[in-house]
């Protein structure tokens, strides 16, 4: 209840005081930071994928700008010669906004990705995009077959249905390209399954799918038993390490990602960088409203 209650009000903290619980999921507000980070996750073994926050903007110029950003970025991190590759959210370029000028933005940094021959993850954002963010896969995946991949919500009643349709732009020459994770909005029980075995049956349902069909899945979670039930699941169709990964949150369970690392499975960790921490942070922060409690005790039991 209390833990609830602060989740609640998260929005509504001083940034100073987010900050303190944000610094161990963030790198940092520069592209330095992201690189200092991606080098340190890659001596270790592990990939990365970049994101560079901001989401839902209220002006296309900010959607200009955001695009280039993640042009210079990618050149930058080609320089660099860091394992890795980068998500983006299409509600940055202005999706909410105006369709067309987001795809065609996010379409130059595809092209720009694939110059390098690179990937870019869409990441899946809240319920009213998904319709259009499954579209703008179609129409990259077109065009960049091997270079554009999208995620999927085991918490929303559609997915399974979504994945079979998309199987019509699949091929073994060119695997659809997937992460799957749990969901992080706040979605009504009408489209989404609410309590954790709902969930977590959905996941390994779908994952089922995508494996014994031959796309290619980022397996996005921290939760040991998806993850007990993942390693059964490439046991029982004896998938290859390259039609699979595991994902998680930069910060998250360091623990659990180094057991997954020493069992020989490809591992990538997505760090999020930039100016705009706070949306994602607080973000976290009600998803685990433990952490936010912690917080508070921190501040007051000093
Ligand atoms: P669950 O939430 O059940 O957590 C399992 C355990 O992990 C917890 O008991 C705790 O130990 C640990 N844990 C989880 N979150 C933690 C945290 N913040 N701090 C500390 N410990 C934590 N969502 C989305 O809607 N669209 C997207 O595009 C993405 N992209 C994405 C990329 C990657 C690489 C990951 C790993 C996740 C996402 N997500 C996402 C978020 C995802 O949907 C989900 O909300 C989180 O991964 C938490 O779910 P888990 O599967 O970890 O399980």
């Amino acid at each position: 209840m209390f833990n609830k209650m602060i989740a609640g009000i998260l929005p509504y903290f001083p940034k100073k005081l987010v900050w303190i619980f944000s610094k161990r999921y963030i790198a940092g507000e520069t592209i330095e930071d992201a690189i200092r980070v991606s080098k340190e996750l890659n001596a270790q073994g592990i990939k990365v994928t970049i994101d560079i926050l901001g989401e839902f903007i209220k002006d296309l110029s900010e959607a200009e700008r955001n695009k280039v950003e993640y042009l210079e970025l990618i050149d930058t991190i080609q320089k660099e010669n860091i394992d890795g590759n980068y998500s983006l959210k299409p509600t940055s370029f202005g999706l909410l906004i105006d369709k067309e000028v987001s795809y065609n933005h996010i379409r130059e940094i595809v092209a720009k990705a694939a110059s390098y021959g690179n990937f870019i993850r869409v990441d899946m954002e809240d319920s009213p995009c998904t319709d259009m963010e499954i579209e703008l896969f179609r129409r990259l995946k077109a065009e960049f077959p091997d270079n554009v991949g999208l995620v999927f919500q085991a918490y929303l009643k559609r997915t399974l249905s979504d994945l079979q349709n998309l199987m019509d732009i699949h091929s073994d020459e060119h695997p659809n390209n997937y992460r799957l994770c749990k969901g992080i909005y706040v979605e009504p029980a009408e489209i989404a399954y609410k309590k954790y075995e709902e969930i977590n049956q959905h996941f390994l349902e779908d994952l089922e799918f995508l494996l014994k069909n031959g796309n290619y899945v980022g397996i996005a979670t921290h939760d040991k038993p998806i993850i007990e039930g993942a390693y059964k699941l490439i046991e029982k169709y004896n998938v290859p390490k390259d039609k699979y990964e595991f994902q998680m949150l930069y910060g998250v369970t360091p623990e659990l990602r180094k057991s997954i690392i020493e069992k020989g499975h490809t591992m990538r960790v997505y760090v999020p960088f930039g100016k705009e921490w706070f949306g994602y942070s607080t973000r976290r922060l009600k998803e685990n409203p433990k952490m936010a409690s912690h917080i508070i005790k921190a501040l007051f039991y000093r």
